[in-house]
């Protein structure tokens, strides 16, 4: 990760002060950055959704890795002041498109099939966008859940739902806050 961190230096430090200065933008911590980083390089998906945008700096991670190969970002966020955020600190990020709204509002209006999703927005809500999803994945997508660990309570229907359908294979990594990692096969 030397490379990016060299060559994106400026961008990166622009988060990193907002971090330290802006109360609730929940920025992921750089080592789930560059693990999302490093699954999206593998995986190569032509389409990828993120729920819960904030600031843009997961957003930013992804659309790095997926510049390499023409894959497309739609990223969802509720709250307007981080939604403006985001739209200032990926402006000429080409394929990031950034909706503003409720995810649940918004994901059936996607005319797309995703190949990977990273889930980074109300926790209680996970079951509910993961279900709101389902005919939208493609065979093999890869689904991210971040914050596993951190908040398992508010998580444990998305756990359950998602350990137990035989649509999804699953496991829990412990790093930072938890992230679920999910496969997706169609039955
Ligand atoms: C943990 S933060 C996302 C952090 C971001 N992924 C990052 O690492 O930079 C969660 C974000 O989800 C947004 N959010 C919460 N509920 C949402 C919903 N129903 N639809 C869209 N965004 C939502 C919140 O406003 C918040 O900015």
């Amino acid at each position: 990760m030397k490379l990016i961190n060299d060559i994106y230096k400026d961008r990166l430090s622009i988060f990193k002060q907002q971090k330290k200065n802006i109360n609730k933008l929940w920025n992921i911590n750089e080592q789930t950055a560059q693990l999302l980083y490093m699954l999206i390089k593998t995986k190569q998906p032509k389409n990828i959704l993120e729920i819960g945008t904030s600031n843009g700096y997961s957003t930013f991670w992804i659309s790095l890795a997926a510049e390499q190969f023409g894959a497309i970002i739609d990223t969802i966020e509720v709250d307007e002041a981080r939604f403006k955020l985001a739209q200032k600190n990926l402006a000429g990020r080409n394929n990031v498109k950034l909706h503003f709204g409720k995810a649940e509002r918004i994901i059936p209006k996607l005319n797309k099939q995703y190949d990977s999703v990273f889930i980074d927005a109300n926790k209680a809500d996970y079951i509910n966008y993961i279900k709101l999803l389902i005919n939208k994945l493609n065979d093999k997508a890869i689904i991210v859940a971040d914050n596993v660990i951190s908040h398992k309570e508010s998580l444990q229907e998305y756990l359950d739902y998602i350990k137990s359908d035989s649509a999804f294979e699953s496991m829990t990594l412990d790093i930072d806050s938890g992230l679920e990692i999910s496969v997706f096969k169609i039955q």
